[in-house]
């Protein structure tokens, strides 16, 4: 049976892993260490000031407690995303908005316009499935409306659009090295930092909350607690094991291209089994594929037709709108959640990582089709 996902650390070079782990000066996280892994990084992605932290989330919370967000204080997300996109706003007082997406599962800005009031702060833009959305509209709307943009990238390392990394226009961008992800270190993230009005606050928070930046450069004779902050940083054992897994960007990209291929070429033509799909338009950087269907029944139906012929596919979020603690809590949401809650019950991902499972599903799928359409 074919997992739903595939660590790629398991296709690292363990050897030669264990003894450059053996020959590492520290075992905490450390800035000189670090650069030798940013180094690789900044080859993929070449901009902005980077913070090697120990999850996706903790990059969005870095980025958030930099803000000196208050009680009262709003933040715009989809409803449709992962659970710590939220708890990384209520740990700093504010108060998260739900917000509808479009077809690309993207936050929508025209639900983003509907929730706006004078208490916004700050605007979350999700990569679902590590697509690409427009940076620039988000950017604009933005500025126009003096918000902050926070981008949740923690699906879309290695997403490209026109050869440019996705990520460069928002004010913070937040990636996850978590093991589910394409490139991992078991647990970790990485937030990059574009505008640098908050840079010396980001350098303070991840120094828990002390002046230890300047101590580093000779600014200080002594460092101290100059402002809140937390225990970020990544230990050098994980960054040692994203360095490579970094090395095996180039071949497992080729490899969840190809999956893209095949899935899309395989359902393109079989419309009328779904309401839609991943859309070819928007880059992405294969971290899944997806189809959203009409009714949940068709759903199940085609996890069963998945699970007959040896593939893992799997559902996706309980959007955060709908969650008991927004329902006990009285969370602000749209009241149009069209989109949203058709996917929490008809979306259905497809794993990328082996395109022998693409293959499988496709082939499969074609010599079946009638029986399966009768299912549906
Ligand atoms: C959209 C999104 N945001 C944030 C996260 C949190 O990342 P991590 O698990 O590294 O904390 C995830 C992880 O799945 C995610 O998919």
């Amino acid at each position: 049976m074919y997992g739903f996902n595939r660590s790629i650390l398991k296709s690292i070079n363990w050897n030669e892993l264990s003894s450059e782990l053996m020959n590492l000066d520290n075992y905490n996280g450390h800035l000189d260490y670090h650069q030798t892994v940013l180094d690789d990084v900044n080859q993929i992605i070449p901009f902005g000031k980077k913070f090697l932290v120990n999850s996706g989330t903790a990059a969005i919370e870095m980025a958030l407690m930099s803000l000196n967000l208050k009680p009262g204080d709003e933040v715009i997300l989809p409803s449709y995303t992962f659970a710590s996109c939220a708890t990384a706003i209520l740990r700093t007082g504010a108060s998260p908005v739900f917000a509808e997406v479009d077809q690309n599962l993207i936050l929508d800005l025209k639900s983003v316009e509907k929730l706006k009031t004078n208490k916004t702060r700050v605007v979350m833009v999700v990569n679902y499935a590590g697509a690409s959305f427009n940076e620039d509209a988000y950017r604009e709307f933005c500025d126009l409306n003096s918000l902050i943009f926070l981008q949740d990238a923690a699906q879309a390392f290695g997403t490209e659009e026109s050869y440019n990394h996705i990520g460069s226009k928002a004010d913070f961008c937040c990636f996850s090295f978590h093991d589910t992800k394409n490139i991992s270190c078991g647990e970790g993230g990485l937030l990059v930092v574009n505008n640098s009005d908050y840079l010396k606050i980001c350098e303070t928070v991840f120094e828990k909350g002390t002046n230890r930046y300047d101590y580093s450069l000779g600014k200080v004779n002594k460092y101290s607690l100059v402002s809140q902050g937390g225990s970020f940083i990544m230990s050098n054992i994980n960054a040692a094991v994203l360095k490579h897994s970094l090395a095996l960007f180039g071949s497992d990209k080729m490899t969840r291209e190809k999956s893209l291929l095949i899935y899309s070429d395989c359902f393109e033509n079989k419309t009328h089994l779904y309401a839609f799909a991943m859309q070819n338009d928007r880059p992405n950087n294969g971290h899944f594929y997806w189809l959203m269907f009409k009714e949940k029944k068709a759903a199940d139906s085609f996890i069963s037709f998945c699970k007959d012929i040896g593939v893992t596919s799997s559902r996706h979020y309980v959007p955060l709108h709908s969650s008991p603690f927004a329902k006990k809590n009285n969370l602000k949401f749209d009241e149009n959640m069209g989109i949203t809650d058709l996917a929490s019950f008809g979306l259905v991902r497809l794993p990328c990582y082996d395109f022998n499972i693409a293959l499988r599903v496709s082939e499969v799928l074609e010599k079946r089709y009638n029986e399966i359409e009768k299912s549906f």
